[in-house]
């Protein structure tokens, strides 16, 4: 038996992803390219063990056994077959994951991203050991993580800060160039974000019913008439737009842009037939407090949770209008941070 321990950083994107391309929908290759922050404090911490078996699967997610017939056990066996499809000897084995989220619960935060990025940069490692495969390199790691859960190629490059996650698919003449080419890298490192904090807040109670990102991004996919218009906007003027910001430091461009991207993002949602409504009350109030300051931004995912990203010297000042929407002890402020780390056993 091999065990192999990695912990992984989540990520939070500033254009994100939403949609797979339907001619690659099983590959997890997205319709169109994302940037995101990785985030310091937040990660996953997972132990693979690994022994000859068929297959196999046993999972546990903060101290919990996961059971076949819930959701988080459906992605992690998704994973295993959708590897087995380039490496078959994948099947060979009986694999006992154990993932731990050591996120602060004022983050509001669970993140497949980090889980997935943790799992598949575990996988390779004991796969090297036993032989079946050669190193992989990052851009390898990150095509094995996105077939766990797409967001989760952009926590793999092991320099994290900013990461771009391409998406491939325009120079692709197969299916299997099309998933080669749809990888993640850092496009800066952390330092150079230094004048930048992140600051969570978080605003729903409990774990609300909310529809799950992976059905979702597919309804859009289906229903919202002017879907690939939106893509094309967002591939070609506001990615490029935002990367020209952090290039030149010019902070409150990039937090005009990244506002902009979060709402086009919930307007997409919104328009969804049946409509997905992610944001509440709490969440639209943060947005009216953060909109008109030059100095910050918000961004929201699938909930109504914020991630607000600010310039360091008034950090403080805008955790304090936080705490005032969504009270005390729910905030939690970090920073831009690095990537995946081995854990000593
Ligand atoms: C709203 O990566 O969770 O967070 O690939 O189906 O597992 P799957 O989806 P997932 O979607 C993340 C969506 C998002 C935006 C983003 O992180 O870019």
């Amino acid at each position: 038996m091999l065990t192999v321990g990695v912990e992984s950083p989540t990520n939070i994107a500033l254009i994100k992803y939403w949609g797979k391309h339907p001619k690659y929908e099983h590959l997890l290759v997205p319709t169109k390219s994302s940037v995101s922050f990785t985030i310091a404090g937040l990660h996953a911490k997972t132990l693979l063990k690994v022994e000859s078996g068929k297959g196999e699967i046993e999972f546990h997610l903060n101290g919990k056994k996961i059971k076949e017939t819930q959701s988080e056990f459906d992605y992690v066996r998704n994973f295993f077959d959708n590897i087995s499809r380039s490496y078959k000897f994948t099947k060979d084995y009986r694999y006992e994951i154990s993932s731990q989220n050591d996120f602060p619960t004022a983050s509001g935060f669970a993140s497949s991203a980090a889980g997935f990025s943790a799992l598949a940069v575990a996988f390779a490692k004991a796969m090297t050991k036993l032989g079946n495969l050669p190193h992989l390199n990052e851009r390898q790691l990150s095509v094995l993580a996105r077939l766990g859960s797409g967001s989760a190629a952009r926590s793999v490059p092991s320099r994290g800060g900013l990461v771009i996650w391409h998406r491939g698919f325009d120079n692709a003449r197969s299916e299997a160039e099309a998933s080669d080419l749809s990888y993640a890298e850092t496009l800066y490192e952390p330092s150079y974000f230094s004048d930048l904090s992140v600051i969570y807040a978080k605003v729903e109670s409990e774990q609300e019913k909310k529809t799950k990102s992976r059905a979702g991004m597919k309804e859009s996919v289906r229903s919202v008439y002017d879907y690939w218009q939106w893509v094309d906007y967002e591939e070609k003027v506001l990615l490029p737009a935002i990367l020209a910001a952090v290039r030149e430091k010019s902070w409150g461009e990039m937090f005009r842009l990244t506002k902009q991207a979060s709402n086009n993002f919930h307007a997409v949602c919104w328009r969804t037939d049946p409509p997905i409504i992610y944001l509440n009350d709490k969440s639209t109030e943060i947005m009216s407090t953060i909109q008109p300051l030059g100095y910050a931004a918000y961004t929201f995912d699938a909930g109504p949770n914020a991630v607000v990203f600010a310039l360091r010297r008034n950090s403080e000042e805008v955790e304090e209008r936080l705490k005032a929407i969504v009270g005390k002890g729910n905030t939690y402020r970090t920073e831009v941070g690095g990537g995946p780390k081995g854990v000593e056993l």
